[in-house]
């Protein structure tokens, strides 16, 4: 019998469609141990799936539900291979916090949909499974997100000391901590959604590695300037945005055919760096340092621009021990781990719900 050490479950499916992320966490109080971690990338028919359900289609409900059960397999194949790789029994883990792929956010209209079968993953893998973590914020009056800065805090917040954690995903997003406190968070607006639909459209890529070919172009003043007039941007928090808002319809209202294509991708990721610097400059004022996390962060040529544009200190959380690929999927432990004890993890000053709810649903092994 092994001891009940305090181990979690993280997974985590983002906007961005690469695939599943899956971290193996030791939690104490005030530290977290990495235990072990797996990427489930996606195919490119599990990617086309999940956009095809993004919006709108003929027999959505059973394409969503089959999808569910892929992801949850594909989960629960990750967590499998953890546990014999580290020698660990189901029994020894009392949780998995599962987000699920969102495929529709829709706080204004009362719901968010992240799918993923969490009874097929507590079956499959015997482990306590939660999921389903934002609708109860968005019932309470919320957006539902964001849901991490309450995680930030925790492991990142520092005594006379204001910082920002940047996490650059498909949409890029912020919290503010001010000594112990969190301040602000929410969703800047698109972070690599655009570069990657952007490239895979022009050369079959599903990203551009460390923004070379952005790094070819010149940025486009006047399409950049259009760019940056979008509503999103605009709107103050709390506020939070998805794949409804920048996506390939969102691309082909600017006519970009008209342009030199590293030219277009060479603009939208200055307008990535924009939107996170108006979001830092607005809302972080007086902020010390940057911290960043996301697969935003290994593209060498957005964080020069970050570097060059915003003026304070960046650095990536792998300066503070945390990997900043693993940063969302340890957030999503800990909000299990929160679950599981009964205690409210929301935070209705960030997402604009009533107050203090326990967010997820519990599925037993
Ligand atoms: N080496 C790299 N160069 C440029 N971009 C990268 C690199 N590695 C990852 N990315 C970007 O990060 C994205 C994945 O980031 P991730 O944090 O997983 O986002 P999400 O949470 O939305 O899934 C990829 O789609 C890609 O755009
Ligand atoms: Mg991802």
């Amino acid at each position: 019998m092994q001891d009940k050490k305090n181990l979690f479950f993280g997974v985590m499916s983002g906007t961005s469609l690469d695939g599943i992320d899956i971290v193996l966490i030791e939690l104490s109080s005030k530290i977290i141990n990495i235990v072990d971690s797996e990427h489930v990338p996606y195919t490119k028919s599990i990617r086309d799936k999940i956009l095809k359900l993004s919006s709108p289609s003929l027999d959505e409900l059973e394409e969503s539900q089959n999808f569910a059960l892929v992801h949850a397999r594909m989960t629960a194949n990750g967590i499998n291979k953890l546990l014999k790789k580290n020698s660990i029994s189901p029994s020894a883990v009392r949780g998995i916090g599962y987000h699920g792929q969102t495929i529709r956010h829709r706080p204004e209209k009362g719901f968010s949909v992240q799918i993923g079968n969490a009874h097929l993953l507590a079956e499959k893998t015997n482990i306590t499974v939660v999921n389903d973590f934002r609708n109860r914020d968005i019932v309470a009056g919320g957006q539902g997100a964001p849901l991490v800065p309450l995680f930030h805090q925790s492991f990142f917040s520092l005594k006379q000391n204001k910082r920002v954690i940047l996490n650059i995903g498909g949409i890029s997003n912020i919290s503010f901590l001010v000594n112990d406190a969190v301040l602000l968070g929410f969703d800047c607006g698109p972070g690599n959604i655009l570069l990657d639909q952007w490239i895979y459209g022009k050369k079959n890529l599903t990203f551009d590695n460390d923004g070379q070919w952005a790094r070819d172009g010149e940025v486009i003043p006047d399409l950049l300037n259009t760019f940056i007039q979008d509503p999103y941007l605009k709107k103050l928090p709390p506020k939070s945005t998805g794949r409804e808002t920048f996506n390939a319809g969102w691309l082909n209202k600017h006519q970009l055919e008209l342009y030199d294509s590293a030219d277009v991708q060479r603009t939208l990721l200055e307008l990535t760096v924009l939107s996170i610097q108006d979001a830092i400059d607005r809302f972080c004022l007086g902020a010390d340092e940057i911290i960043v996390c996301g697969g935003g962060s290994e593209n060498g040529f957005l964080m020069e621009r970050l570097v060059k544009i915003i003026g304070l200190p960046i650095k990536k959380t792998d300066e503070l021990g945390v990997p900043s690929q693993h940063v969302e999927a340890m957030a999503f432990a800990w909000l299990a781990s929160k679950t599981l004890i009964g205690e409210s993890n929301n935070s209705p000053n960030l997402t604009g719900s009533k107050g203090p709810r326990i967010l997820g649903i519990v599925y037993y092994p």
